[in-house]
């Protein structure tokens, strides 16, 4: 582990020395911060309008991201690729599952919270601990 547990704003120690990847990965901890911002400002027209923006934004997002950090695993010979593949899908399928839920209801409270809580685990669990690794890892060779 690196000296981040826990980060919910980009943090330059979460870096895995992949520019393009770290890149991604402080874009997503500032769409977190927009999104975070819109809804403690508790104006319902902007939290509706930055949860739909930020669900594109996801669903662009996760397949070129996933799909570089796989890349960056299948070329290093990292030997937790499956395992840290199979978090990815769980990830696609999730997000599946809200945008499909948002086009059916809308930006209801429940799908708000749904929103907000896939967004810390990715950024909490996943890229504070789990990319991390993956970042030790490289670091290592
Ligand atoms: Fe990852």
């Amino acid at each position: 582990m690196t000296g981040v547990d826990v980060a919910r704003s980009w943090d330059p120690k979460l870096k895995i020395d992949v520019a393009a990847i770290d890149a991604q990965h402080e874009g997503l901890f500032d769409r977190f911060d927009t999104f975070v911002e819109a809804a403690s400002a508790r104006d319902h027209g902007a939290v509706r309008r930055e949860a739909s923006d930020a669900l594109a934004f996801l669903a662009r997002f996760v397949d070129e991201h996933f799909g570089d950090e796989e890349l960056a695993m299948a070329e290093s010979g990292y030997p937790d690729l499956e395992r840290h593949r199979e978090l990815h899908r769980a990830f696609t399928r999730e997000l599946a599952g809200l945008v499909e839920r948002h086009r059916v209801q809308g930006a209801t409270p429940s799908f708000l919270l749904a929103l907000a809580n896939l967004f810390e685990s990715w950024l909490t669990l996943h890229i504070s601990q789990v990319d991390q690794r993956l970042g030790e890892f490289l670091r290592g060779r």
